[in-house]
């Protein structure tokens, strides 16, 4: 044997026998735990508790057991449903609430809540009757509930650093929420967000993991009380959810639920980090991530979520998987998904799909594919966390202590600590030494934002995404303009409101403020960092103050960094008030001084992310992560900063028709509904269909902002088509909807709204009502309504239709997707 074949078979041998490296050539994905932290979890298992557990267990059917394992969403899920699957969980997503109302006051939650509770413990006939939990979305207070306080988002939160504040804030959020009847809150959200198009980056403390990783213990601690704490109920406490479990805030380009290219290492260094203090304070859940690593989804994921976060790092609590995202892992669907169990999901979120759900993961364990060891160990690990939440032996939610005592929504007490955050988590980029106002003079306040809490709060209050809100939707809370004319009227000023700026006495000054609209997933994702053209108005009213040797102090709201040069440049004082919730008076407590001009508060926050210097981040930063003036600092002899985004202001994708026109790339086209007799219309007037379609142009918005459709003799089908086949599924599953702004003067005797695809046949057309009108309304279809009537959400092509039968008289002003229908129309 020649020496270079036996060195070849050794290298052959070594290669096989490889330790993992983590720059070996493994699959991808493929994580190796030996290189992660090992932390230690507080949480004490005790004998009794164990003993108790193992009994249950031993008495539990497979179908008690699987049930434990499965979460329900309330808008599928009713109370008999839990009786009779033995459901371990229920939650409400984003825009559930009960009885189908987003908008139901607290009573009807605790009530509902009793009803799943007696459901879930009825032992009438034989079985272990574990008592169910609820999981909520409190976020930034006990946001879904109308009445809650509202604290700042957690960007807000990065950027005053204060962990002793945050434990406030969660101890507050846990009281607010223990009122309507919940256990358990989806929250912290503990992503490092790397790239702030995600929509979701607001959701974050910050990009750097060492402040995130210095906020998050605090949090935890605020909600579910002490690391090795026990009757979490007793004590007003509920459980926490760190999340996402792992990378989400490093998916390329932003994208939400996408993948992360990283390496392992900074996948453990940066997204990884949080995790140690939220382990060591004993966060009893963890919800593993839509997105995936290296190509493989997360929730699939078993390298990380049974090697690292179970095996390694010590998490003894029990890990979630987010809203049907187990049908996102490769070879599941929405109803079958073994492999997400097998990866270390212990309860699949399975909002919709849940009776699916348990029906497969019976019938796979029953054939072996499962087997009962980790079905029991997924059992244990949620009877753990339900042990030492007290839930056992707790009686139904309204006999609980804090139950019903709704003056704590939104107490006074509760409202003053978010009034400190606001004031705490404020950042001032620019300030020649206008700040702090007098409060004797007039003083203009301005801007879009400036009255309209809804705007303050962001995504994730009351709805889903934050929409479809009014002032009345708030009770109890205070706008930025409400607490600034406070302010100034008990300094002995005066103060008026003009959103435009055109004021009815000149002022001594002018607050604008303006910023980002509400958004939550998907929708609040960007091309680039800069606000949507038709959110810059506010800059020409600073602009024209300025001009009048007004004085000019910017606010922006916002859920992250952005271009904002022009409006950098236009103001005296620039303060970034981030998504600051219910307390705008803790704008006020800054802007406005003594009647000296003497501050009345230190001025603390920082920047938790960098700002940038154009609409795109690899051009560098404006201002460094950390930034942040204090009263000393003066803006001295400012140098015009360049106003070139140094991109082109990107037309929002989900906008398929607007100003009258086709998005970029789409075509607008009247036919009949078999596609044949296709006309484009690129100009107006124009007739199709031999003369039975007339298109003209209506107002709308702009000048001639819409197309009208008059049609003396259906039916024809006027038609969206895609430059490209849309994928929609995961928007499907989010419950977004397809909009339709329209006016009707003449309703058809029949129309469907639907979709079709690109080359297959995939037509779903949906009956719809659409009456005589003599206003706007902007209807709204459930996309999954489509996918229910036959359309293949990844590959639309025709991705709107509308069919008119009879005469008909139809003016289209917008054509979108969206969550904010003012009606919705009935998926039949
Ligand atoms: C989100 C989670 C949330 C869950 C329940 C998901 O889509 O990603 O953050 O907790 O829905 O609403
Ligand atoms: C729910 C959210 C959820 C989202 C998933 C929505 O319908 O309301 O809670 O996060 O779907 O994408």
């Amino acid at each position: 044997m020649t020496v270079p074949v036996l060195r070849r078979a050794a290298l052959l041998v070594g290669l096989c026998l490889a330790i993992p490296d983590p720059a070996s050539a493994d699959a991808p994905g493929t994580a190796h735990p030996g290189i992660w932290p090992v932390y230690h979890y507080p949480v004490i298992r005790d004998a009794a508790a164990e003993a108790r557990i193992a009994d249950l267990i031993a008495r539990m059917t497979l179908e008690e057991k699987i049930g434990q394992l499965v979460q329900g969403d309330i808008c599928c899920t009713t109370p008999d449903d839990v009786r009779t699957y033995h459901l371990g969980a229920v939650l409400n997503g984003g825009n559930s609430g009960p009885g189908g109302n987003d908008k139901a006051l607290a009573p009807e939650w605790l009530r509902l809540a009793d009803a799943y509770w007696t459901a879930s413990t009825d032992r009438s006939h034989g079985g272990v009757g574990i008592p169910v939990m609820w999981g909520i979305d409190a976020v930034h207070g006990h946001s879904n509930i109308i009445g809650a306080t509202l604290f700042p988002h957690n960007i807000g939160l990065g950027a005053t650093r204060d962990p002793d504040l945050i434990e406030r804030i969660g101890a507050a959020t846990a009281t607010e929420v223990r009122v309507t009847g919940q256990e358990w809150t989806f929250a912290p959200t503990v992503t490092v967000p790397q790239d702030y198009r995600w929509g979701r980056a607001y959701e974050g403390y910050s990009s750097n993991p060492a402040l995130v990783s210095h906020l998050v213990g605090a949090m935890v601690r605020g909600l579910q009380g002490p690391g090795d704490g026990r009757d979490l109920l007793a004590r007003g406490k509920v459980l926490a959810s760190t999340k996402h479990f792992l990378g989400d805030g490093a998916t390329t380009n932003g994208v939400d639920q996408g993948d992360a290219a990283i390496s392992e290492t900074e996948l453990r260094d940066i997204h990884g980090a949080p995790y140690g203090p939220a382990i060591e304070n004993g966060v009893a859940t963890v919800m593993a991530s839509f997105s995936g690593w290296q190509g493989r989804k997360m929730t699939g994921n078993a390298g990380l979520l049974t090697g690292v976060l179970k095996d390694r790092m010590g998490f003894g609590g029990f890990v979630v998987s987010d809203w049907n995202a187990h049908g996102q892992v490769e070879g599941c669907t929405n109803a079958s998904c073994p492999q997400a169990v097998l990866a270390g999901i212990d309860m699949v979120m399975a909002p919709d799909s849940w009776k699916d759900m348990v029906t497969s993961l019976i019938a796979q364990t029953r054939a072996g594919v499962i087997l009962m060891a980790r079905i029991d160990d997924a059992v244990a690990r949620i009877l753990r966390v339900k042990t030492r939440l007290g839930l056992l032996d707790a009686g139904a939610p309204s006999t609980r202590p804090l139950s019903g005592q709704w003056a704590q929504l939104g107490s006074a007490e509760h409202r003053a600590i978010a009034r400190e955050a606001v004031r705490k988590s404020l950042v001032l980029l620019k300030n020649d030494g206008v700040l702090p106002l007098r409060p004797r003079g007039h003083l203009l306040v301005a801007g879009d934002g400036a009255d309209d809490v809804a705007r303050a709060a962001g995504g994730w209050t009351i709805s889903w995404q934050g929409t479809g809100l009014s002032r009345a939707d708030f009770p109890g809370a205070t706008t930025i303009w409400q607490g600034l004319q406070a302010a100034m009227a008990a300094g002995g000023g005066s103060a008026e409101l003009a959103p435009d700026g055109h004021f009815a006495r000149r002022p001594d000054a002018a607050v604008v403020v303006f910023g980002e609209r509400p958004y939550a997933e998907f929708q609040g994702d960007l091309k680039s960092l800069q606000l949507s053209p038709d959110l810059t108005a506010p800059w020409e009213t600073m602009r024209a103050l300025r001009a009048q040797h007004i004085p000019v102090i910017a606010v922006m709201l916002t859920g992250r960094p952005l271009f904002v040069n022009p409006a950098l440049n236009a103001a005296n004082a620039f303060v970034v008030a981030w998504l600051p919730g219910s307390e705008g008076e803790g704008l006020a407590d800054v802007l406005i001084g003594d009647a000296r001009g003497r501050p009345r508060h230190m001025l603390t926050g920082r920047l938790p992310a960098a700002w940038p210097r154009t609409a795109r981040a690899q051009d560098g930063a404006l201002f460094p992560f950390g930034y942040g003036m204090s009263w000393r600092d003066r803006t001295r002899g400012w140098a015009a900063l360049s106003e070139d985004a140094g991109v082109a202001p990107v037309a929002d994708i989900r906008r398929w028709f607007g100003n009258g026109q086709p998005a970029s790339g789409w075509s607008l086209r009247v036919e009949s509904p078999d596609g044949s007799g296709s006309t484009r219309i690129t100009g107006v007037p124009a007739t199709a269909l031999g003369g039975r379609v007339q298109v003209t142009a209506r107002d709308y918005g702009v000048q001639e902002g819409a197309r009208r459709f008059v049609v003396t003799a259906g039916p024809a089908t006027i038609a969206l088509m895609a430059p490209a086949p849309l994928n929609l599924s995961r928007e499907a599953n989010g419950d977004v909807q397809l909009l339709i702004t329209a006016r009707v003067a003449q309703a058809p005797t029949r129309a469907l709204l639907g979709s079709d695809c690109d080359g297959v046949a995939c037509r779903a057309d949906v009956p719809v009502t659409l009456p005589v009108a003599d206003r706007w309304v902007r209807y709204g279809l459930a996309l999954k309504c489509l996918a229910r009537h036959g359309a293949d959400m990844t590959r639309l092509g025709e991705a709107f239709r509308l069919t008119l039968d009879g005469a008909s008289d139809i003016a289209i002003g917008e054509v979108r997707l969206g969550n904010d229908a003012e009606q919705e129309l009935p998926c039949p």
